[in-house]
């Protein structure tokens, strides 16, 4: 098993900010190496410089033992390196086909080669045992999908090493299982997998190997048998492990319901849904991936239409038709898809964090920018959001990065009711407790809490109470008194 891929003192700046300080990778033929490290580490950049995508400000790469220069993506192909990225990259209106070829198109005497086209398609659909029809426009194509297309992509360009950036964010448990046995397959071919995600749990289910960075830093490459959970959250942090406990509780259990909902339905399969909370109170709300819980808070916060129910807020009824009504009524929403509806992605952090407070931001008429710093620069501190200046377009901070500024929006102590749907998706360890500890703050300010999430145990730290959801019902309310994940698990599967 040969060294296929070293990387030797990769140093990366953007506008003078080092955020590569001098990185040594490399790693052999044959092996799945986990990449791991909190958000803003440096790992998609490690990935984008050896994709082409970005250029090392220095260093050297080698491939299979020989210096190459990778200038441009296609390059890296060339040379047999692919990446499934974090955030799709597909154009939702054409087609699969389309979109498998986009760029590569076969094309003889300026006539497009559809017919090869669609066989070659099919031929790695074969070998991989994949069946997307490839005349699918791909935005009606399920995000998993696209991701298989995407590895075909890989397979068809011959590519040797391929690389994963969090991957699983948006799969269900089922595409999750059927993803990593393409994974391991990928391995049996050769093929080389770099393996991008903060899921410790698929890590140890999947590596080899383990590399860790901190900080633009590379702190070791370790066998995945020599790792536990402390040991690897302590190389990631620098900071030792602490076990994280239930969250304090602040229900006031005499108080009136802040907030209730009842027998709301709706079009997205919503059915007859009821339950209040009360101020302090956090609530859970736990199902299966497709169980319909999001679609339930969509609906609540009138991103979704409903059909029949009623929302009350503080005893009253609120008409909610759309999310600026609630945000009115006093109900906030941390969206699950952060890149479709929680941010813009080419506006400055502080204009990001201070969108939903912008009543507050206006100073003698006009929107007072030191009062949206101010108030960003507080949410920076407090969810130790790491980004280069407030300036920044969010989408040059790293992907959980990205997450907090969605979460740093609600900061704000009016709001009544706040959903949290998968606040946690794409966050480091460390930085869920940062989130934990937001939620706690919130309860303890008399704030409603729904916290939805497809961990379990983060749904048990946080709650009171858990509702349990299939098919758009709750067909279970349970008082969190220490319920074990296998019990719950039970309820949920019931
Ligand atoms: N195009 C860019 N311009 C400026 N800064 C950038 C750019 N891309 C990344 N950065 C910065 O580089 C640092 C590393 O980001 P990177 O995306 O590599 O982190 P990551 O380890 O992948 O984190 P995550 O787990 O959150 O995805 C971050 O501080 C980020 O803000
Ligand atoms: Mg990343």
């Amino acid at each position: 098993m040969g060294c296929v891929l070293e990387m030797k003192q990769i140093r990366k700046e953007f506008s003078g900010v080092s955020v590569l300080n001098g990185v040594d990778f490399s790693v052999n033929e044959g092996e799945i190496r986990a990449l791991l490290g909190a958000n803003g580490a440096g790992k998609s950049t490690l990935m984008k410089i050896i994709c082409g995508v970005y250029h090392a400000t220095s260093g050297e790469i080698f491939i299979s033992g020989k210096e190459e220069e990778i200038k441009t993506p296609l390059q890296a192909a060339e040379k047999g390196i692919a990446i499934v990225h974090q955030e799709l990259s597909m154009i939702p209106t054409l087609t699969i086909l389309q979109n498998f070829f986009l760029g590569k198109e076969i094309v003889k005497n300026g006539i497009l080669q559809e017919k090869q086209m669609r066989e070659e398609y099919f031929k790695v659909c074969e070998e991989l045992d994949f069946h997307i029809n490839p005349d699918t426009k791909t935005r009606d194509v399920s995000v998993a999908r696209q991701q298989m297309v995407e590895i075909m992509k890989c397979i068809h360009a011959n590519a040797k090493i391929i690389i994963f950036d969090e991957p699983t964010t948006s799969l269900t448990n089922d595409e999750k299982k059927t993803l990593f046995e393409v994974i391991l397959k990928l391995k049996e071919q050769g093929k080389t997998i770099i393996y991008i995600s903060h899921i410790l749990e698929e890590i140890f289910l999947l590596a080899d190997t383990v590399s860790i960075m901190r900080n633009g830093d590379m702190i070791g490459t370790f066998p995945k048998n020599e790792l536990t959970i402390p040991i690897i959250s302590e190389h990631m942090s620098g900071k030792k492990y602490v076990e994280g406990l239930r969250l304090q509780s602040y229900v006031r259990k005499e108080a009136e319901p802040v907030f209730e909902v009842q027998n709301l339905s709706a079009p997205n399969g919503t059915k007859d849904v009821s339950f209040s909370v009360k101020p302090g109170e956090v609530v859970g709300i736990a199902g299966l991936v497709g169980s319909g819980r999001s679609e339930i808070v969509r609906s609540i916060f009138g991103a979704d239409k409903k059909t029949s129910g009623k929302v009350l807020v503080d005893g009253k009824e609120v008409k909610i038709t759309n999310p600026k009504q609630a945000i009115k009524a006093g109900i906030g929403l941390i969206p699950e898809d952060r890149k479709r509806e929680g941010v813009i992605l080419k506006q400055e952090i502080y204009k990001n964090a201070t969108l939903v407070q912008l009543k507050k931001m206006i100073s003698r008429g006009i929107l007072s920018a030191r009062k949206e710093r101010k108030y960003s620069e507080d949410a920076v501190k407090k969810l130790s959001i790491k980004i280069p200046s407030l300036d920044t377009p969010i989408n040059k901070l790293s992907g959980g990065n990205q997450q907090k500024v969605v979460v740093s929006k609600w900061m704000d102590e009016d709001m009544k009711l706040l959903i949290f749907d998968e606040p946690t998706k794409g966050i480091d360890v460390g930085a869920k407790e940062d989130i934990f500890k937001t939620v706690e703050d919130f309860a303890k300010k008399g704030m409603a809490i729904i916290f939805i999430s497809s961990d379990l145990s983060e749904v048990i730290r946080t709650s009171d109470r858990i509702l349990v959801v299939r098919d758009g019902q709750i067909i279970g309310d349970v008082a969190n008194d220490n319920i074990s994940q296998k019990d719950l698990m039970e309820i949920i599967l019931r």
